[in-house]
């Protein structure tokens, strides 16, 4: 393998530890208002076998991103890249791989959501061609707030 080649492949179980330890070293995503437990990471994947990928190179866990069907619309969770990866094109090859399978699947539009701070995100989704909603206003229902 070249220097700086990768390859996207569907998330394995055994994946999991080394999604975890990446995804606990990036704020954008560990500013969610739910923690990542292995468990509902297991779940996703379970449900979700073809728009879960990730990105190695050579052998080590790269970059991530979760799409899920739920028969309606198609949903992207967890989009990341390994910060000594970043610029490469590696989130670029995930997100039309994901968005590729979600297709597949029978998705006839894809939802994202990102923080307001997160512009760096935002310039990235925009030059794959997202578009910003400005008719919608997202809510969250917390079980644990709500008990
Ligand atoms: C956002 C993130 C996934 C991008 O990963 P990356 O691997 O560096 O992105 P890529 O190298 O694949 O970028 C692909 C293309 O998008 C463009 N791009 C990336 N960021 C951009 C930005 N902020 N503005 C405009 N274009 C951008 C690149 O120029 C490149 O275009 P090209 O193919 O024409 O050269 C990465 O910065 C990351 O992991 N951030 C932290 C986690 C995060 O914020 N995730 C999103 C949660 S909502």
């Amino acid at each position: 393998m070249k220097q700086g080649e990768f390859i996207i492949r569907p998330a394995r179980e055994g994946d999991i530890p080394a999604m975890l330890a990446l995804w606990s070293g990036i704020k954008e995503i560990q500013s969610a208002s739910v923690p990542d437990n292995p468990e509902q990471v297991k779940r996703f994947l379970e449900l979700n076998p073809t728009g879960f990928l990730v990105a190695c190179r050579a052998g080590r866990l790269v970059g991530t991103i979760m799409g899920g069907y739920n028969g309606w619309r198609g949903a992207i969770y967890h989009l990341s890249v390994d910060e000594s990866c970043r610029g490469q094109g590696i989130a670029k090859q995930l997100m039309q791989s994901c968005l590729k399978a979600l297709r597949q699947l029978g998705a006839p539009r894809v939802d994202l959501t990102t923080y307001d701070y997160n512009t760096r995100a935002q310039g990235f989704y925009e030059a794959l061609g997202f578009y910003e909603r400005d008719d919608i206003k997202n809510y969250s229902y917390l079980y644990e707030a709500g008990k």
